[in-house]
């Protein structure tokens, strides 16, 4: 079912913005075999499908997952850590929305501490509206305003992660 809102990027905007994402990293990791790391679990529609559209390169994927205590409180704990050693080698960390950033601040930190060769950050989506801290992010899909989205991934209480557009809606916690 859809939810309340409209379509803010079309699934065929989403697919053509991760393409020339993918281009630009097939270029940056050419001969690297990188190890992208997707923060789960937004991230999966956005990470298949850039994989995909970087099928030129050798790529291997691994996945954290985190838990926030409290929102703004940047104090995150790692529910799911990385199955394999990064040390060496060259990590991009793929995330589906930056928000406030703690939590990319929180795991840039954390994965830095193991020693990879170059650690760099992918964000679909780049929401600066609250940000509070600064954060090198080197590729992003799309700058939005602060709108609450779902779809692609993103959810509002879990639902609408499988749509294919992006949505901007009416958060039903809120109205
Ligand atoms: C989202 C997103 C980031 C985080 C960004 O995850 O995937 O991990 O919030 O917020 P921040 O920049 O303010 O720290 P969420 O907690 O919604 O989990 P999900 O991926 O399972 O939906």
């Amino acid at each position: 079912m859809n939810p309340p809102g409209y379509v803010l990027f079309g699934e065929s905007l989403i697919l053509q913005r991760v393409r020339e994402i993918a281009a630009q990293i097939s270029a940056d990791y050419a001969g690297k075999r990188p190890i992208f790391v997707g923060v789960l679990r937004g991230v999966v529609p956005f990470l298949a499908d850039l994989v995909r559209a970087a099928s030129d390169l050798e790529i291997e994927l691994d996945f954290m997952a985190v838990s926030s205590y409290g929102s703004g409180s940047g104090v995150v704990r790692i529910v799911k850590d990385l199955d394999h050693s990064i040390e060496g080698r060259h990590v991009l960390l793929v995330e589906d929305v930056v928000d406030t950033g703690l939590t990319v601040r929180f795991i840039l930190r954390n994965l830095e501490s193991r020693r990879p060769a170059s650690l760099n950050v992918c964000t679909l989506l780049d929401k600066q509206a609250h940000r509070l801290v600064n954060l090198p992010i080197r590729y992003t899909g799309f700058s939005i305003p602060d709108t609450f989205l779902v779809g692609y991934g993103l959810d509002d209480n879990q639902r609408y992660r499988n749509l294919r557009d992006l949505w901007a809606v009416q958060p039903e916690d809120v109205g």
